[in-house]
């Protein structure tokens, strides 16, 4: 059995090396906040955090994973800039569909740990590998925006 700490709490899963880190968040551990999107990198709805970088679930295999602590969209609220980029989200009303935006609020929460006032150039930076269908790109800025104010 693999030993990974998720969100806080000690999980023992039963995965080989090389099995992606999303298949086992959403099927072995049954945290499905987590989206698959392209499963290739490309479009950064599988982001999760290791020790708070952000990281494509969808293409890291856990064997990687090592000690480090995973944290998930169910867990993000718990941590500091979580929870003030969930509240601008919620604020600003960001959310279209939805389907992206696990993977938009883990990338923006690790910005803000990064670069506490990023400016407009750091956040489309931080955030040029998350794709949106629906085009909130101009409030996920001001929702960055607001909650690093
Ligand atoms: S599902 Fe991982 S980057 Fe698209
Ligand atoms: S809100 Fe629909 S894909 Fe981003």
């Amino acid at each position: 059995m693999r030993a990974l700490k998720i969100n806080g709490q000690d999980y023992k899963v039963d995965a080989p090396d090389d099995m992606p880190l999303l298949w086992v968040l959403r099927d072995l551990v049954g945290l499905r906040g987590t989206k698959f999107g392209c499963g290739i990198a490309q479009c950064g709805a599988c982001t999760v955090h290791l020790d708070g970088e952000p990281v494509r679930s969808c293409v890291l295999p856990v064997g990687r994973v090592g000690d480090r602590a995973i944290t998930t969209i169910e867990g993000v609220g718990q941590t500091e800039h979580g929870r003030k980029i969930q509240k601008a989200w919620l604020d600003l009303e960001v959310v279209q569909c939805g389907y992206c935006q696990s993977g938009q609020i883990m990338s923006a929460a690790a910005l803000l740990g990064r670069i506490p006032n990023p400016d407009d150039a750091a956040i489309d930076t931080a955030m040029a590998g998350n794709i949106c269908r629906c085009a909130t790109y101009v409030r996920i800025r001001a929702a960055i925006k607001a909650a690093a104010t």
